[in-house]
């Protein structure tokens, strides 16, 4: 039975990733998963798996080298499939020490307790460990609006927020693990996820949030910004065919094909809320167009981003499968059967960051 050591599992890729791996796999597997519950980790996300006999959560912060360390000690880890991280470039515009500390040191703190754990006293490494090293397409910086520009696997580092520059510096610390110690690890770059669990400071849940409670819809700048949406169980699926099919040592581009402007989403998403509310729910009359609100731009916002999935298609055989249209219906769905986990989420702290970062927008 294959042992995994998830970081970051209370987010909402993490949250999403232990549900399909335990989907897919039932008891075949283990979990061990260990986050330290920022404002966007949050164990209501688990509730389904929480008794499982094969999972297991342990509070821990991934830069406590002596709490990191002892998981390894105690258990016998097949695989590391590492998510934990700050994630939102507004917060890391903010506050970018925070970004540093957790994404660059705490991948640092990962990968060493993970080759101490794996290392042969020659130098080589135990038959079958992998480690995955989940990350992002931002780190390839802007692309032109061009519709035949695409990042490749190959395409150079060039991160512009701080956010980005934090990931950036992560993946380039485990491909000197890779080169140096031949540490056996993969990295991933995906584009955009949007599905349940996600924190409303991101732009699809914020939109869906503000407009079921008849709240301005904030657009950056012209909102014409270009992302790459990506179901979030498109890409759990595609870590997974990664970890288990893909080459030692190489990285991997996870996308949608599915580029699309900020305004193009946000009316899909009013379209969508008008078409899903029933006749008399009182939220319909609330969900309307003229909350669309254009505000001052993000600092150093990329311009576009979108991949091109060649070469985890050619290799691995993954592919998307979610087309927007239904992904975003079931995201929507999953929202309105939540009300009380998006309550829990907009309440307290995040009341007083929202306030915070759009009171001169
Ligand atoms: P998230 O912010 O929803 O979740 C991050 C999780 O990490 C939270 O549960 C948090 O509590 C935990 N965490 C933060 N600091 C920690 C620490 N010091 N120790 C232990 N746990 C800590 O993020 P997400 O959107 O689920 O993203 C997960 C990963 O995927 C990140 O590495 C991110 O860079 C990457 N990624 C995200 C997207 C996206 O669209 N969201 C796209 C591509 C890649
Ligand atoms: P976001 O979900 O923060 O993801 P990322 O910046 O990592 O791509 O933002 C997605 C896009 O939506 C991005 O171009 C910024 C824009 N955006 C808005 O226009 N308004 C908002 O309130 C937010 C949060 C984002």
């Amino acid at each position: 039975m294959r042992t995994y050591l998830v970081t970051g599992g209370a987010g909402f890729i993490g949250s999403n990733y232990i549900h399909y791996m335990f989907k897919k796999y039932g008891d075949d597997i283990r979990i061990i998963n260990v986050d330290v519950l920022t404002y966007a980790g949050n164990l209501e996300n688990l509730k389904a798996v929480e008794n499982r006999d094969n999972y297991t959560f342990v509070r821990a912060d991934i830069c406590d080298k002596e709490a990191i360390a002892k998981i390894f000690a105690e258990n016998d880890i097949d695989r590391v499939v590492h998510f934990a991280a700050e994630s939102h470039v507004d917060r890391s515009i903010a506050n970018p020490e925070v970004f540093v500390q957790t994404n660059v040191l705490g991948t640092a703190v990962m990968l060493n307790c993970a080759k101490a754990a794996w290392e042969n006293a020659d130098g080589t490494f135990k038959e079958g460990k992998k480690f995955l090293h989940v990350s992002t397409d931002e780190v390839y910086g802007s692309l032109p609006d061009d519709e035949n520009a695409f990042f490749y696997e190959t395409t150079p580092y060039d991160p512009h927020s701080p956010y980005s520059a934090s990931k950036a510096s992560s993946d380039m610390l485990v491909k000197a693990y890779m080169d140096t110690y031949k540490f056996p690890a993969n990295i991933t770059n995906c584009s955009n996820n949007y599905g349940p669990y996600q924190f409303p400071e991101k732009f699809i849940p914020l939109m869906i949030n503000n407009a079921l409670n008849g709240k301005k819809l904030p657009v950056y700048g012209d909102g014409k910004n270009v992302r790459d949406w990506l179901y979030v169980e498109d890409h759990a699926k595609a870590i997974d065919m990664v970890q288990e099919q893909g080459k030692l040592f190489e990285t991997y581009n996870i996308g949608g094909h599915n580029e699309k402007q900020n305004i193009q989403i946000l009316n899909i998403i009013l379209d969508t809320l008008q078409e899903m509310l029933p006749e008399g729910d009182p939220r319909k009359e609330l969900v309307s167009k003229d909350l669309i609100t254009y505000v001052e731009d993000r600092k150093g916002h990329d311009r576009r981003y979108a991949i091109a999935p060649d070469k985890i298609k050619a290799e691995i055989g993954w592919e998307p499968e979610t087309m927007f249209k239904e992904g975003i219906r079931k995201t929507i769905q999953w929202y309105f059967e939540n009300e009380d986990w998006m309550k829990n989420a907009t309440s307290g702290d995040y009341q007083k960051y929202y306030e915070a970062m759009y009171s001169n927008k």
